[in-house]
């Protein structure tokens, strides 16, 4: 395969732009044979000493709606349970900011406000159920997963989703659903490993209002400094 390299450039332009975190999906699956191209694919992600740390659950079909329920059973009796824990001030200066302008423009583009309980808690329920999404991905690391193996672990989540955009495949990566672990390891049959996040796919509902939210990048200077 040899492409001129200015073809790439423009690939990888228009899909690296062209993915964004979609969070309404139409209900037909993909086909079989494209999933398993595209999990190929991206397990050709670099990862420290070639150590590919991911171990990955494709979930389709039945066994996709008894996860959904499990998942909305578990966050209605309260029965979180996290590996990787998440405390208030995670996020802090920068990273708060711009945490804060993307809920806005989320939540803007939802038209619920951040007092609107009952809707938020139904927006959570769409969100337990993969956003409507055929199919998802559970992301598990090692058990003695630390920051150098989370590293990996990101890097491959991208080239997945970049391996899914490529092949017209829409995807949502969520941390939300994480906070299940322990449910998603029942259901899944799953031992011994950790849940970093889950990752929904299919093909887009381009009707859906929420699909049209556009979030916007730091300038370059605020993130990247060139130095010689
Ligand atoms: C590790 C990770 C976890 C995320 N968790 C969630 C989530 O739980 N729910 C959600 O709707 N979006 C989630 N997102 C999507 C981000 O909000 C989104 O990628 C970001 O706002 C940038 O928007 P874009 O992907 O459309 O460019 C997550 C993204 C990443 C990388």
């Amino acid at each position: 395969m040899s492409l001129p390299t200015v073809d790439l450039a423009e690939s990888a332009d228009r899909l690296i732009r062209g993915r964004r975190a979609i969070r309404a999906f139409r209900p037909d699956e993909v086909p079989d044979g494209t999933i398993r191209a595209v999990f190929e694919l991206a397990g050709h992600a670099p990862s420290n000493s070639n150590t590919q740390p991911w171990h990955v659950e494709v979930v389709s079909g039945a066994a996709r709606d008894r996860l959904a329920d499990a998942l909305v059973t578990a966050h209605a009796e309260g029965r979180t349970s996290v590996d990787f824990p998440y405390r208030d001030g995670l996020f802090q200066g920068a990273l708060q900011s711009r945490r804060a302008d993307f809920g806005a423009r989320l939540y803007a583009t939802l038209g619920i406000a951040r007092d609107e309980t009952d809707l938020l808690e139904g927006y959570n329920t769409k969100s337990l159920r993969f956003y409507g999404a055929p199919h998802v991905a559970m992301l598990f690391a090692p058990n003695n997963t630390e920051a150098r193996i989370a590293a990996d672990m990101g890097i491959y989540a991208q080239t997945l989703m970049l391996a899914m955009t490529a092949h017209g495949i829409a995807s949502c990566p969520q941390a939300l659903l994480s906070f299940y672990a322990d449910t998603v390891r029942a259901e899944l049959g799953v031992e011994d490993r950790k849940l970093l996040m889950g990752i929904s796919f299919g093909y887009a509902d381009d009707t859906a209002a929420v699909n049209s939210v556009r979030i916007p990048r730091a300038d370059l200077s605020e993130t990247t400094r060139f130095h010689r």
